[in-house]
């Protein structure tokens, strides 16, 4: 699907069909131009409601305001509903404020997000006749001419949204079609592509080499090996250096302690936060943010079998910790112990991990919601209000002292559960903290995707399955990063 943007007059483009946003059900604005039949069809003109007119081929979608994640599910609702049909070339006028940017980039994600569809495992597909989305400025070309920043604004939101639907890609793949040796050929494939970008792949022996006896054990039953995933990009005169630090598990059978089968289904998705870390260097690449990025992975199989890792055994992590292990299904803070070790290694100015890690985050905030967690409020601060741009949703969990006590072993360092049923998610986080080093601490943050990374429903522009969960509010938050450094440049969102 190609993206155009035009100064041209909406009436004056040429195209198959036209898609009319309404505010709150205003029909007065000169875009609307089928009173009658609008009013026959009792159409509201409330967000994501959809009156398609096939006669004079207009199709009419309610917005409630014009805020950017409202235009992205009304532009993902109206191409949706013109699925079927065989138009080609479909036009659509933004509503301008102030500058042209952040409607052009919503309309292009709400696009590209909300069409996005996973059917390779389909005999029958149902691809999409629609090439291209033409934008018309009008109401901003009235005031001035320059609309170069639209252009730019489709370019990074083209970006930004393929990347989460790599993400999804990489989630929806059945784990035999997805296994650690994949997704590193995947990420090494990838990294071929790219300018400034290269990948290592650490296969047992060199989890051997470094200690990781605990992400060794979590991998130890499956006939798969476990892989490390190192990807690096690093463009010249780099300012800064974020690690993105991701728990691959290509599936999550939980190990002796078994999950239920029900709990079970699904669980490929248990990769969601490796398939973010991977788009989200894949997209400052893209952009070519000015910063040093780094994707650390921890890919393998918790499964089952004779010589599995067992309650009651104790590990020893990368930077010594030992942790009696009491449940194989919390196994992803495993992976992540000595992942997060390999990553403080890399001297991190920023030091961001993103697992599906806890039911107990879905219990607390909901499916659709990622739980933030860290000892930095400023930074915690910074990744909501971006992801409150990118339209993903989250909500802070605070750590407490008496919490991080739950974790205390009788034969161990620490214990890989809590003592208590409650405030799971908090304990995983402070599970983490015990290998995130002094000097790392104020620069990490911890985001639990269970929730969102994987949905078997349609939700918003979110088809039913992976969502690519973390992918949009890192990259809003690194652009934001780039943009604090030249102020005059805030503006451009
Ligand atoms: N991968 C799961 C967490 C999960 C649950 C992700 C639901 C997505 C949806 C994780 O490894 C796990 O099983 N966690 C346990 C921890 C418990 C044993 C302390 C959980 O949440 O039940
Ligand atoms: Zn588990
Ligand atoms: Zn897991």
């Amino acid at each position: 699907m190609k993206f155009t943007v035009t100064e041209k007059k909406l009436d004056a483009v040429q195209a198959d069909c036209e898609i009319v946003i309404v505010v709150d059900g205003n029909l007065e604005h000169k875009w609307v131009k089928d009173r009658d039949d609008l009013e026959t069809l009792q159409f509201k003109g409330k967000l994501e409601d959809v009156a398609f007119l096939p006669h004079c081929h207009r199709l009419y979608v309610g917005v409630d305001t014009l805020e950017r994640d409202e235009i992205r599910l009304a532009v993902a609702a109206a191409l949706n509903a013109l699925k079927k049909t065989q138009y080609k070339k479909v036009k659509i006028g933004s509503y301008v404020k102030d500058c042209p940017v952040t409607n052009t980039k919503a309309i292009v994600e709400g696009a590209k997000l909300g069409t996005y569809t996973f059917e390779r495992y389909k005999s029958e597909k149902s691809p999409l006749n629609i090439e291209e989305i033409i934008i018309s400025l009008e109401e901003y070309a009235e005031k001035t001419l320059n609309y170069d920043p639209a252009v730019r604004a489709v370019f990074e939101a083209e970006i930004i949204a393929e990347v989460t639907n790599h993400a999804k890609e990489i989630v929806n793949t059945p784990p035999d079609d997805m296994t650690p040796a994949m997704l590193a050929e995947y990420a090494a494939e990838m990294a071929k592509d790219l300018e400034d970008v290269t990948c290592f792949v650490g296969d047992e022996n060199f989890l051997e080499e470094q200690q990781m006896g605990a992400f060794l054990a979590v991998s130890r039953a499956s006939t798969h090996a476990p892989r490390l995933i190192h990807l690096t990009y690093k463009p010249q005169n780099a300012q800064k250096r974020f690690v993105f630090v991701g728990k691959g598990l290509t599936y999550d059978s939980g190990g002796l302690s078994l999950k239920p089968s029900d709990y079970m289904v699904s669980m490929k998705a248990d990769k969601s936060g490796a398939a973010a870390a991977i788009s989200i260097l894949e997209g400052a690449a893209r952009l070519k943010l000015p910063f040093e990025v780094h994707a650390i992975v921890g890919a393998c199989e918790n499964m089952i079998g004779g010589n599995a890792y067992k309650p009651d055994d104790v590990l020893t992590a990368k930077n010594g910790t030992t942790i009696e292990v009491r449940n194989t299904d919390a196994e992803g803070r495993l992976v992540l112990a000595d992942c997060l070790c390999y990553a403080t290694e890399q001297q991190p100015d920023y030091l961001i991990d993103l697992a599906t890690l806890t039911g107990a985050c879905v219990v607390a905030l909901g499916e659709y919601t990622t739980g933030i967690m860290g000892h930095s409020s400023a930074l915690k601060h910074a990744m909501m209000a971006a992801a409150n741009k990118s339209g993903e949703l989250t909500g802070s969990l605070p750590f407490n002292r008496y919490l991080k006590k739950l974790l205390k072993s009788n034969v161990a360092d620490i214990c890989n559960i809590s003592s208590s049923r409650y405030g799971g998610a908090i304990t995983a986080a402070l599970f983490l903290d015990n290998f995130v080093d002094e000097p790392y601490k104020e620069k990490w943050l911890h985001l639990d995707i269970a929730g969102p990374a994987y949905v078997e429903k349609t939700w918003g522009y979110n088809q039913y399955g992976a969502s690519g969960a973390g992918v949009r509010m890192c990259l809003y938050w690194l652009k934001d990063q780039a943009s604090t450094k030249n102020a005059h440049h805030k503006k451009e969102q």
